[in-house]
């Protein structure tokens, strides 16, 4: 499937170039659109928005884009989330952060549910931020991001209950037994989950358990519960807020390999055991032209368990300085990685974390990479933003 797929991608972006005419489905025009702007015979270039023109088959016989706007107002075009929904999806979304929050233009366009339908908050459902020391909870940050999903009318995903990192030191130097430390599992999830509750569309409820190799992550949780440390966090959650969807989430394991095969026998595991799972999460923190080949394939794995899936924290990092070439490729990438989510009937929604390379996480963590978002730092949207146009639409 998917190299039947990539064959026909290597031909549909040589002949067009070699005819002058872009094929049937193919992009024909919008906002920074360089390649063919005539469509072959029986197809009709459609704008979509101002930013992506179609050829949809139809009457005309080669038409000419007529998109010619100028405006890079985001706000203006179908939207992210109008596409996705329209296509089946139940959203397309973003991660934001509390410190954002105060820079008014950012809110405009996260609030804007034509482009996202969901969000999740990137840091301020934490255990550092909602349990700093034992048994005292604080929800204020979060509350803030859920408040402002209820104002906008977007789906929230809560992120994230137990996960390795962001532990407040008495969680993670704590030296527990295994039935405190599963006391204090269920009292966290139990607690962070329930005071969300119905508020919640899913739940990464258990982040990041393997390493890249499928070995599983040393940490208090592995180290005093051995892997029932999974089950522990998600029958809290379920009891906390029984709609919730609860996620398992993680990232490398969009390929096929040892990591997405150890992530597929956990869930085998945890079905055959009666525990609640309802999803898996699929992270996709990529880098410009390398993104996974087997995606689609690994999600049908998932989906065929019964569970639905998601793309709960996509970028596409690229080694600055940006050029033209890498922001024509980054547009190619998430255009390939949102089709696989629209290829899979169960894969729910997708998630960039965060919209603009304004707050992106990359620059900080990856020395002179970034530029991995949708929206450059100015706001403005870039060639990236059509590629996803082009997979939702
Ligand atoms: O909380 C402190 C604050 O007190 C201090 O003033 C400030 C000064 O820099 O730092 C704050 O902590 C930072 C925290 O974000 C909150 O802003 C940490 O230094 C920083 O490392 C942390 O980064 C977050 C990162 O997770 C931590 O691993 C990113 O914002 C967040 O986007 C990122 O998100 C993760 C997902 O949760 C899981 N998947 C990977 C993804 C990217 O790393």
């Amino acid at each position: 499937m998917m190299k039947l797929s990539a064959t026909f991608a290597v031909l549909a972006g040589f002949i067009p170039y070699a005819l002058g005419q872009a094929q049937e489905w193919g992009q024909c025009g919008g906002i920074g659109w360089t390649g063919a702007t005539t469509c072959v015979s029986g197809t009709t270039c459609v704008v979509v928005n101002s930013y992506y023109s179609q050829c949809q088959p139809g009457t005309a016989t080669s038409t000419t884009s007529t998109t010619t706007t100028a405006s890079t107002t985001p706000s203006s075009t179908a939207g992210l989330n109008t596409l996705a929904k329209a296509a089946g999806k139940l959203y397309f979304g973003s991660a934001t952060d509390n410190p954002e929050l105060s820079d008014s233009a950012y809110v405009t366009i996260l609030s804007n549910s034509k482009e996202f339908g969901q969000i999740t908050p990137g840091n301020s459902m934490k255990w550092d931020a909602t349990e700093p020391t034992r048994g005292t909870f604080t929800f204020t940050n979060g509350d803030v991001i859920a408040n402002l999903a209820k104002t906008n009318g977007q789906l929230l995903r809560g992120h994230n209950c137990v996960w390795h990192n962001q532990l407040p030191s008495w969680v993670s130097s704590g030296s527990f037994t295994a039935a405190d430390l599963t006391t204090v599992i269920q009292n966290h999830c139990g607690t962070v989950v329930g005071h969300y509750k119905g508020q919640v569309y899913s739940w990464d409820v258990v982040n990041e358990p393997f390493n890249d190799d499928g070995t599983w992550r040393s940490d208090v949780f592995y180290n005093t519960l051995n892997t029932t440390y999974v089950s522990i966090a998600l029958q809290a959650a379920r009891a906390a807020d029984p709609n919730a969807k609860l996620y398992i989430n993680d990232y490398n394991i969009e390929n096929s390999g040892a990591k997405a095969t150890a992530m597929l026998n956990l869930v085998k595991q945890l079905i055959a055991d009666g525990v609640p799972i309802d999803g898996v999460g699929f992270q996709c923190h990529f880098i410009v032209g390398s993104v996974p080949t087997s995606f689609q394939t690994v999600l049908e794995q998932f989906t065929a368990l019964g569970l639905e899936v998601a793309i709960t924290e996509l970028d596409i990092r690229m080694t600055l300085p940006e050029t033209d070439a890498l922001l024509a490729q980054q547009a190619k990438d998430y255009q390939s990685v949102v089709q696989a989510c629209m290829n899979v009937e169960k894969c729910v929604g997708i998630t960039i974390w965060d919209y603009t390379d304004k707050y992106s996480w990359v620059p900080s963590t990856f020395s002179g990479q970034g530029a991995a978002c949708p929206w450059d730092s100015n706001l403005t949207i870039k060639p990236a933003y059509n590629g996803i146009v082009a997979a939702l639409s």
